[in-house]
């Protein structure tokens, strides 16, 4: 087995879901019978004092305060009784039942976020902190940021790049963008007309369908997805329409996505290299998707954040470029995964002239846009040179290996990513079939934090053999991860 090694400099520097599941995990950590609102209600109740409200004092009269205008006279204020206490006739004060309310009232909860739970990836995250688990679930490198990069946006604040950029990028980017683009596709873009710089992917695929569906639109989405997609299209209040990736290879059978195609289907989502499963769609593929979004005249919107994660000689197709595609295609991307800075928050969205006026009038009035030195460290980080992404690539394929072998000694059985720096893996093999327990005895006991597969899934039920590990990190931290796991399930293994 290998031993740890020190982080490689340079390219390596550095979530989703199913609601259903995720009130699974929460469910699990409370009492059965305990509700969210009636652990709020005892709160509440508990002790002496009914409510959270400080109790006022009797023996102190309350004072006005002095910045208030006086009152007029001969008018007492509205909550004083006209009689004087004391006086004969003097009513009994009227009891005004007050029910203390709570913040979660149905009257300030949306119908669009009534079935939001929380994301189980970042639930992990949180989980894994509180019992000092190795963190496998959420995809964020645990090494540092390429070092120029870091210089760069070092720079940027010290030269006073500190104020707004232009809504829809600062020019020095969308300039790095689009030569990026004509460099690795051959795809000439407009930078003042097709590329808007957004806060991260995930700003620029719900502005994306913000400005491009309206109610009841169809989106088509591969099951399993990321989980921000499911959310997404409930913003929109669109209804998602799955396809299915089936394992090993997360092939889909082109019937079942022709049929998932009608009249009001509005979009697809693909995410390619794609999380969780790893699989980088083929061109053949893309262009059944791309015909069958022509037929039907749909868009394309292409989750790209892995591009430059392949292995074993995967190529990626951005959809944009494929014949009659270039008017019906929007393509989200970010500098999270391929430079390493996740909590950097720098993203774009590549579309045709009348799509981006859209998307760029969302992203204006949600976000203003993307941190403007940071914006130009993007600039800098999109201009390095071609080594840079394919060590990118190599550096992770190794990692890769690397789980791969750990998981496998450990007695799980994983299928081996094209893409992206995830792993699924099934379960049967160690004795496990409900992926939420297997979760939580890893997260609590093992210590070890993954992603239940179910998260990754629109029904209940679906995924629940499969987790999902990420290998964007250390190998001290996969190295520890594997030793532990191995610990725990080498009888099962045996
Ligand atoms: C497929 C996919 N899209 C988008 C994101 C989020 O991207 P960003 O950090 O650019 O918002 C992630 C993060 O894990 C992801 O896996």
């Amino acid at each position: 087995m290998r031993g740890p090694r020190a982080c490689p400099s340079g390219a390596l520097g550095g979530t989703s879901a199913n609601p259903a599941n995720s009130w699974r995990l929460s469910r699990l950590r409370r009492p059965a019978n305990t509700s969210r609102s009636s652990c709020a209600t005892r709160r509440c109740t508990a002790g002496s004092t009914p409510t959270n409200r400080i109790p006022s004092s009797p023996s102190r009269p309350r004072r006005r305060p002095p910045s208030l205008p006086p009152r007029r006279p001969g008018r007492p204020p509205k909550h004083q009784s006209k009689r004087r206490p004391g006086s004969r006739n003097t009513p009994t004060p009227k009891k005004v039942s007050r029910v203390p309310l709570e913040p979660t009232t149905e009257r300030f909860r949306a119908h669009r976020v009534e079935h939001f739970t929380e994301s189980v990836i970042r639930e992990m995250t949180r989980l894994a902190l509180r019992h000092s688990a190795v963190n496998l679930a959420q995809g964020f490198p645990d090494f540092p940021a390429p070092a120029e990069l870091k210089e760069a946006a070092t720079r940027a604040i010290e030269e006073d790049f500190n104020q707004y950029a232009v809504t829809w990028g600062a020019k020095p980017l969308r300039d790095a963008i689009a030569a990026k683009y004509l460099r690795h596709y051959a795809l000439e873009l407009d930078p003042e007309t097709e590329i808007t710089v957004v806060c991260g992917s995930t700003e620029g695929m719900i502005a994306s369908l913000l400005a491009t569906t309206n109610p009841d639109d169809e989106i088509v989405i591969f099951e399993p997805y990321y989980e921000n997609y499911g959310p997404d299209a409930d913003l929109c209040s669109a209804k998602r329409r799955y396809v299915t990736l089936h394992a090993p290879d997360w092939t889909f059978d082109p019937d079942e996505l022709r049929a998932a195609f009608n009249s009001k289907t509005k979009a697809i989502i693909v995410n390619t290299p794609n999380n969780p499963t790893g699989k980088v769609f083929t061109r053949t593929e893309l262009e059944l998707i791309a015909e069958l979004c022509q037929e039907h005249d749909a868009l394309c919107i292409t989750d790209e954040i892995y591009e430059h994660i392949l292995y074993d000689g995967a190529v990626h197709v951005p959809v944009l470029t494929l014949p009659g595609m270039r008017d019906r295609t929007i393509l989200v991307n970010s500098m999270s995964k391929t430079f390493s800075v996740t909590g950097w928050r720098v993203g774009w969205v590549l579309a045709a002239p009348h799509l981006t006026t859209s998307i760029r009038k969302v992203h204006d009035f949600l976000t203003v846009g993307a941190a403007t030195p940071l914006q130009q460290a993007g600039a800098f980080a999109l201009s390095l040179p071609d080594k840079y992404f394919i060590d990118l690539a190599v550096h992770y394929a190794e990692r890769r290996d690397y789980l791969m072998g750990l998981l496998r000694v450990a007695g799980l059985a994983p299928y081996r990513p094209a893409g992206a720096y995830y792993i699924m893996s099934d379960i049967k093999s160690i004795g496990y079939s409900d992926d939420v327990l297997l979760s939580r005895h890893l997260v609590e006991t093992v210590g070890v934090a993954c992603v239940p597969g179910g998260s990754f899934f629109s029904r209940q039920g679906l995924g629940s053999h499969l987790i999902r590990f990420c290998f964007c990190k250390k190998y001290e931290t996969l190295e520890e991860a594997g030793r532990r796991l191995q610990r725990a399930f080498r009888g099962a293994a045996d």
